[in-house]
């Protein structure tokens, strides 16, 4: 059990905090073992009408740990993929999924939003997809859902580029719900999830169905999941990550495209 994910049920909301400040609450593996077995939980228990997602301190998520994605490129790593587990779980999800962000949304970060029904951020929210900075191709089927939502050139320049995109952006071109201060962050997510636990749940669940091709979405993050795995071993990766605990700029010039 990681305590750096805090699951509180209440009012027929399930909350998940994510809680691992100092790494401005980078991923790890146990972290997304909990968000998948919390969303798990949810399917099964009717008692839990909605999922809303949080983190603590100055970012939302600074996205997958990159000593987790280094440890997974060392070729004896035989361990399960936590954070593949939990991308297919936020795929097939059927109860409402609400996000509150404040600060960095970055990869993971932003393309779970895409998965979720309401989003809100703060002001300072900044919303990022590097993964190509980082050697990785783009996860959670997001090469298909952020082109459909912002377009293919803004899309291209968030993965290709890591282009940010601020909260009143995310807005305009439809990827959140509203902007508001950070101080009510929390208390608006709260109250539109509470909102949501008073409309019927079998009318919300049809919705979101009808909504999304979840079949099509499952078999895009599989096509994706297949690269990214092959991608987390490659040479250009191996430069990125050891550029990142390095703190100095990557190096691809003299890599062959592996
Ligand atoms: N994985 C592991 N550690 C991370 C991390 C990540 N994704 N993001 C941040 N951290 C760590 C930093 O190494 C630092 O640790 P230290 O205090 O032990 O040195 C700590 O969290 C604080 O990060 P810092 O970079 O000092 O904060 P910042 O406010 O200047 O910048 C970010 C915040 C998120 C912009 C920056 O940390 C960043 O770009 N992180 C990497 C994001 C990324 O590429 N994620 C993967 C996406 S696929």
């Amino acid at each position: 059990m990681t305590q750096h994910v805090k699951t509180e049920i209440a009012a027929g909301i399930m909350t998940m905090t994510l809680a691992r400040v100092e790494k401005k609450n980078a991923l790890t593996n146990d972290m997304y073992r909990a968000l998948s077995d919390g969303l798990e939980r949810a399917e099964s228990d009717p008692a839990i009408r909605v999922v809303l997602f949080q983190g603590d301190g100055d970012s939302f998520t600074s996205g997958n740990d990159i000593a987790d994605f280094s440890a997974q490129a060392d070729a004896s790593h035989s361990g399960e993929s936590q954070a593949f587990r939990f991308v297919l779980n936020l795929g097939k999800a059927t109860r409402p999924l609400i996000a509150a962000v404040q600060g960095n949304a970055v990869g993971i970060g932003t393309t779970m939003l895409l998965h979720c029904d309401l989003v809100f951020l703060a002001e300072t929210a900044k919303l990022m997809t590097p993964f190509v900075n980082l050697a990785l191709v783009p996860e959670a089927a997001s090469t298909w859902l952020l082109p459909a939502r912002v377009g293919h050139v803004r899309a291209y320049a968030m993965f290709a580029l890591g282009e940010p995109l601020d909260a009143a952006a995310a807005v305009a071109c439809g990827l959140a719900n509203a902007v508001v201060p950070a101080a009510d962050l929390r208390a608006r997510a709260w109250q539109a999830a509470e909102s949501l636990t008073k409309r019927p749940a079998g009318a919300l669940s049809h919705t979101k169905a009808l909504m999304r091709e979840t079949d099509k979405i499952g078999a895009q993050m599989s096509r994706e999941i297949e690269l990214f795995a092959e991608r987390l071993r490659s040479g250009e990766a191996r430069e990125a990550f050891a550029a990142f605990a390095e703190r100095r700029k990557p190096d691809f010039t003299n890599l062959p495209s592996d």
